[in-house]
């Protein structure tokens, strides 16, 4: 089944929030935000802005009738600043206009005098002045300070990685107007509609009853609307609560990427040791995670880090701490992989390390430390199921990668001004919210007289399929055809609590619950069969939207068995629950089952590195991934291949830069670049792991939105080896790795340019 959204998109059709038509009357914001990265607030001096004509009104945390205070896990964010700023673009301000052109204008009319402070914007030295978000996270299995005696070999070394934009095609906003009593209506684009109204009841002072969150689809989010979606919503509803008039706010990118947080920078430190044959008998690692202004989301976020530690392998004694860093820096937030990448990039770099010093590829230490069935995470939960060195073997054999290594070899001796480097990165991600009460979702659903059905559930659309994926479960519990099936929008008021469309638990969850709501109406659906032609419920099937009894076919078909059940009075709604079963985590000792499954696979990357200018080109990357049952192949493959691309370019050329007074540097698409047509492999083979699927997947279809980011982690050692051919000196691990760092990084100073033969100068100046 395609993608139910695909139209929609390609005709310019589907409904994002700023296509949502206005109501009259409409005012329009824009944030005011800090112009210095710490500083403490002398004065606000708004008086020429709200004189300027056409401004309605500027609001300050004076405005604010609740709690100034919008932080989801710990209570430690302003909405507003109001006595001290703590980042360059934390806001202090919303300017509310007529138009958005005047609210800009009158923006910078607006005067903060203050006294500025000390800015930190690095983990390590916050760490050393004790700047701290929360108290150091330890999570660790054995001993490994009584194993390094018995290890052969023990490397240690340090790794830099830095952040990430989430550059979602729709930037953050919300739409609010004031409805009857009081209430408050809010359009989002949020990942998180319950978070948002939750937020919003908190700074207007009014209960979650008032206010109704509703959200069509977001034109992405990654993570980046999972908690930061909520400022802007908070905003709206308040200038809607206190000027009583429609209100709304659409950051311009410029703004989006000065205001918003991103993935966490980490700089960490490591100490593995290696038995004689290769085993990793212990390993040791430090992570100074930066975190930003507040929390955000950090807490949950660090906790990934920890789960995700030890990758793929089996390590009888690890221990992982955790520093997550107060810095004057936007708060970073949850985006794709959701700390996983930064844990997982360390354990390879350490596996890398030890490659180089032994002179071995890595991928021997990796296979020989794959998980087994059986073996125990360092986090206490068995391993079930274990599927990595299935998409391991698979991978070698389906895409010939021995051969494909020997051609490497001879193409390297052949060529001196390109060099051909290989990686294999193994990823297992483990599936559920770290946070067990968040595993749980809700979903209702109506059959209309007519036959046709409306289905909500607390999934939000992001581009990821979600709703095609519900649409499928409704549309095979029932066995009717997909068309009868409308997903609705997600709305505060028809489906409650819901926890953020997050953590690839989107479609496990809301499908889940959908189930449980669709089986529930079809058994009384059966019920009514049975009572009308006196046979018994178990005898009723419906099949292709006809009814069969004893497998006879009746003259029931969908549409008249539905009419009939209404006629004779039948609850044609059903509202569904589903909290997933086994898991739970004990935070104190570190030690539980957090996830419901893991999802496992490999890839393998080819590059070519041109020594001459440092660019370089990823040629092939070839993955074999656990999708388990599949129920939707396209949609699962589009999001492996989006993800590997996101995961690419976070590795490769997406560079954030901070200076010293914590100003983002690389804050528009001129300086910050992602990948685009040209950057993007030649080729890219996705081949489905067979299995039958797991249990707690929806459908036995696991989940995909997040893991296959993490085989973007490849591309950097599959680069570095290319570099090793040149420079066999090269040992750095600080991703990423932009052509500027390859070309530093393959001319140490006693190195020059190759010389070049005469075919060698032809391809050069053809090119
Ligand atoms: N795919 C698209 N096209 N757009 C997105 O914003 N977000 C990713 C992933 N895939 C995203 C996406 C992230 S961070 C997550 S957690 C999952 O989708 C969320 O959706 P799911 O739980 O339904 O997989
Ligand atoms: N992933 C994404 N978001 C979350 C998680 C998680 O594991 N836990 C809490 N919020
Ligand atoms: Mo995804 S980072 O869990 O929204």
């Amino acid at each position: 089944m395609k993608n139910i959204d695909s139209k929609g998109h390609v005709t310019g059709k589907s409904l994002y929030l700023d296509d949502i038509p206005v109501r009259q009357g409409t005012l329009h914001a824009v944030v005011f935000f800090s112009p210095v990265a710490h500083a403490k607030i002398k004065n606000l001096e708004v008086t020429d802005a709200r004189n300027y004509p056409g401004v309605i009104d500027i609001l300050t945390a004076k405005d604010i009738p609740g709690e100034n205070q919008i932080g989801g896990i710990i209570p430690d964010e302003p909405l507003f600043a109001e006595y001290e700023t703590d980042y360059l673009g934390q806001p202090v301000a919303l300017v509310v206009a007529e138009t958005e052109r005047i609210a800009r204008r009158a923006r910078q009319l607006i005067k903060l005098d203050f006294d500025e402070l000390e800015v930190i914007t690095d983990p390590r030295v916050a760490t050393e002045k004790g700047w701290l978000l929360t108290p150091p996270t330890i999570f660790s299995m054995g001993e490994p300070e009584k194993k390094w005696s018995h290890c052969k070999y023990i490397f240690e070394g340090s790794v830099e990685q830095a952040g990430q934009e989430h550059l979602y095609l729709e930037t953050q906003g919300a739409y609010s107007y004031p409805a009857e009593d009081g209430r408050i209506m809010v359009h989002s684009s949020t990942q998180s509609p319950t978070a948002a109204q939750r937020t919003i009841a908190k700074v207007l002072g009014i209960s979650m009853n008032q206010i109704q969150v509703d959200v069509v689809r977001l034109g992405g989010g990654f993570g980046g609307k999972e908690d930061q979606a909520t400022a802007p919503a908070v905003m709206v509803a308040l200038a809607a609560q206190k000027l009583e008039k429609p209100v709304k706010l659409v950051l311009s990118r410029a703004d989006d990427m000065q205001i918003t947080g991103k993935r966490h920078p980490y700089s960490s430190d490591f100490k593995i040791g290696l038995s004689q044959d290769l085993k990793i008998l212990a390993y040791e690692v430090t992570y100074y995670q930066n975190g930003g202004a507040s929390n955000d989301l950090s807490p949950a976020i660090s906790q990934r880090t920890l789960f995700h530690t030890t990758n793929s392998y089996y390590i009888p004694d690890v221990k992982a701490t955790l520093y997550s860093c107060k810095t004057n820096l936007p708060p970073n937030t949850a985006f794709r992989g959701f700390g996983a990448p930064q844990g997982m990039f360390v354990i390879e770099s350490a596996i890398a390390k030890a490659a180089m010093e032994l002179h071995v590829p890595a991928s021997l230490i990796q296979k020989r430390n794959l998980l087994r069935e059986n073996d125990l995470f360092y986090y206490g939960q068995t391993a079930k199921q274990v599927n990595i060195r299935k998409t391991w073997k698979t991978l070698c054999d389906e895409y010939h990668l021995q051969e494909k290594q020997k051609e490497i070899e001879s193409f390297n001796k052949k060529n001196r001004i390109y060099k051909k480097g290989m990686a294999m990165m193994p990823v297992t991600f483990g599936i559920s919210f770290t946070n067990i009460s968040m595993n749980q979702a809700r979903a209702l659903v109506h059959i209309y007289h007519d036959g046709s059905i409306g289905v909500s559930t607390g999934a939000i659309e992001m581009g990821q399929g979600v709703n095609t994926k519900m649409m499928q479960v409704a549309a095979h519990t029932f066995s009717i055809d997909p068309s009868r099936i409308k997903l609705e929008t997600t709305n505060t008021s028809r489906v409650s609590n819901t926890s953020p469309t997050a953590a690839s638990s989107g479609a496990d969850l809301n499908g889940n619950a959908l189930l449980v709501a669709c089986n529930a109406l079809l058994m009384r659906l059966k019920a009514f069969v049975a009572e009308q032609l006196k046979a018994s419920k178990k005898e009723v099937e419906i099949v292709n939207e006809r009814v069969f009894v004893k497998g006879n076919e009746t003259d029931f078909t969908w549409e008249k068995l539905i009419r009939q059940a209404f006629l004779n009075r039948v609850n044609l709604t059903e509202h569904g629950h589903y909290a997933t079963p086994v898991i739970h985590f004990d935070v104190e000792k570190g030690k539980g089952h957090p996830f419901a499954y893991h999802t496992y696979g490999t890839a393998a990357f080819v590059v070519k590195v041109d020594v001459l200018r440092g660019i370089y080109e990823v040629e092939e990357v070839d993955i074999v991934h656990d999708f388990g049952d599949s129920m939707n192949q396209s949609i699962d493959i589009g999001q492996v291949e989006g993800a590997l691309v996101q995961g690419i370019g976070y590795m490769t050329m997406e560079e954030l830069s901070y200076n010293s007074d914590g100003k983002l540097l690389s804050n528009s698409l001129s300086t910050y670049k992602v990948p685009d047509i040209y950057g993007v492999p030649k080729t890219v083979n996705v081949m489905p792991l067979k299995t039958s699927g797991h249990t707690l997947a929806v459908m036995g279809s696991k989940a995909v939105g997040e893991p296959p980011l993490l085989y973007g982690l490849g591309v950097y050692f599959a680069i570095q080896n290319a570099m090793r051919e040149f420079n066999p000196q090269f040992a750095s691990f600080d991703a990423p790795m932009t052509p500027e760092k390859v070309l530093m990084g393959l001319y140490p100073r006693s190195k020059s340019v190759p010389e070049t033969t005469k075919s060698e100068k032809q391809l050069l100046k053809t090119e």
